[in-house]
């Protein structure tokens, strides 16, 4: 198969640190939503990494406290999708689709050219802690590919020169936030369809903007 092994083993919390009084209300919050708490896992893993930066042993053995599963079954979760990052990421992490709808239209290309401008490979951070840099499969975008993700927000019809001058806002601007709208703007090309309304919240870090985890902000903050 090629991929690499899955360690199914907790090691024992790197700190006991316990989660700031405002992350555990914001848990509460979440779990409020869910017949079954066990069922608020997913959403708690993002709030875990807003937390302590990345996935750690400590954050899903809290998880696993609030929701009353074992850390095993935490861990089983969280090592299944990629979005769980148990390094720490970059403040910027630019993910490049080269599934076949972006591969047909030059995604390669365009991860290429992300890679060469930001000095990152695939699964790297650069070692100021600013761009991380992967390539991922199919993000729901075929209809605009190649499409490119920074902290989860999405451009469409991207190219290498437009991916290239993406990486040097990034470095150059540093944005507080990151929104959708403005990126595809400046760096996007075709679009699968206009959305038609704006899309105001914006990430604030490496994790999706949902508004329950206080990782969004508003349009253009930095700017
Ligand atoms: S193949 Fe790239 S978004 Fe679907």
């Amino acid at each position: 198969m090629g991929s690499e092994p899955i360690t199914l083993t907790i090691r024992p919390a790197e700190s006991g640190k316990k989660w700031s009084d405002e992350s555990l209300e914001r848990a509460r919050r979440i779990m409020a939503r869910y017949p079954e708490k066990r069922s608020a896992v997913m959403p708690l893993l993002y709030l875990a990494m807003a937390e302590d930066g990345r996935l750690t042993n400590g954050g899903m053995e809290q998880v696993a406290e609030l929701v009353g599963i074992t850390p095993a079954q935490v861990l089983a979760v969280a090592s299944f999708y990629t979005m769980y990052k148990r390094e720490r990421t970059g403040k910027y992490l630019i993910s490049a689709c080269t599934s076949i709808s972006c591969m047909l239209t030059g995604g390669d290309d365009v991860f290429e050219a992300i890679e060469l401008e930001s000095g990152v490979p695939h699964g790297e951070t650069d070692e100021e802690g600013l761009i991380s840099v992967e390539h991922v499969e199919c993000i729901g975008a075929c209809g605009g590919a190649p499409a490119v993700q920074v902290n989860y927000e999405l451009i469409e019809g991207v190219t290498p020169v437009k991916a290239r001058e993406l990486v040097r806002w990034l470095q150059q601007e540093r944005p507080a936030t990151i929104n959708t709208d403005e990126m595809q703007r400046h760096f996007g090309g075709r679009r699968s369809f206009d959305w038609a309304v704006a899309e105001e919240a914006s990430a604030v870090g490496p994790y999706p903007a949902f508004q329950p985890f206080g990782t969004v902000g508003g349009v253009g903050e930095g700017e």
